[in-house]
């Protein structure tokens, strides 16, 4: 195995050319509307790596391939994979059918893409949609490259992709680039809730709970809040 690859749990790696075969393999299973947001979120993840976290590069292309593997399905196919996979479904999430397919996406990985079962890679596509109390970096990653990627034309995402890159966060020093990673999540958190409000729909608590965190730990840190 070369520095370049990443074992999975049963001891499988991957590289430039498993990364290559999974970009055709997930290609065929979406449409091309939702291809080209894949691949723009792969690339996206990839710029926001150069800037983390260099080093998980391969891992969080690999979950950004993955991260919508089910987003197609119709809420009811969600249900029969939740129950074929395991995953627990409790009375009312069917009001927040978006939030179904980061959790059967996650728990596909393992049994049809098993090279790429690497506990990075499966928790960031469980909570790219939702996000979650405790995110960590490569989690955030994934999370902001969805929000974020370049196929975007949704003025929010707009919004967002300019609020994180007209501050030239590859001139920060790590800590403020964190703080700056932060404040943007805090934003998208924040357009997120006025959305799902706005449209009458339900919040999930991991959102919630994602928002508090990070504002927490940013008026810890002394950033205070925008
Ligand atoms: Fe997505």
């Amino acid at each position: 195995m070369n520095r370049n690859q990443h074992p999975g749990r049963d001891g499988a790696s991957f590289g430039e050319a498993e990364l290559s075969a999974l970009r055709n393999r997930v290609g065929q299973g979406m449409s091309p509307k939702r291809l080209i947001h894949t691949l723009a979120v792969e690339q996206m993840t990839a710029r926001l790596c150069a800037l983390y976290c260099p080093e998980e590069t391969d891992l969080l292309r690999a979950a950004a391939l993955l991260h919508d593997i089910t987003k197609e399905l119709k809420t009811e196919e969600q249900l029969s994979l939740c129950r074929e996979l395991g995953v627990p479904v409790a009375p009312g999430d069917e009001l927040a059918p978006k939030c179904f397919h980061a959790r059967t996406a996650a728990a596909l990985i393992p049994r049809k893409y098993s090279a790429f079962d690497h506990p990075v890679v499966v928790a960031a596509v469980r909570w790219h949609t939702t996000g979650h109390e405790g995110m960590t970096l490569t989690e955030k990653l994934v999370y902001l490259a969805d929000y974020i990627d370049e196929s975007r034309t949704f003025p929010d995402c707009v919004a967002l992709r300019n609020l994180f890159w007209d501050a030239h966060p590859e001139d920060m020093a790590p800590e403020e680039r964190l703080s700056h990673l932060n404040r943007v999540l805090i934003a998208s958190f924040d357009m997120t809730v006025r959305n799902l409000v706005a449209e009458g729909q339900i919040i999930s608590p991991d959102t919630v709970m994602a928002r508090n965190d990070l504002i927490r730990q940013s008026v810890q840190a002394g950033d205070g809040v925008q």
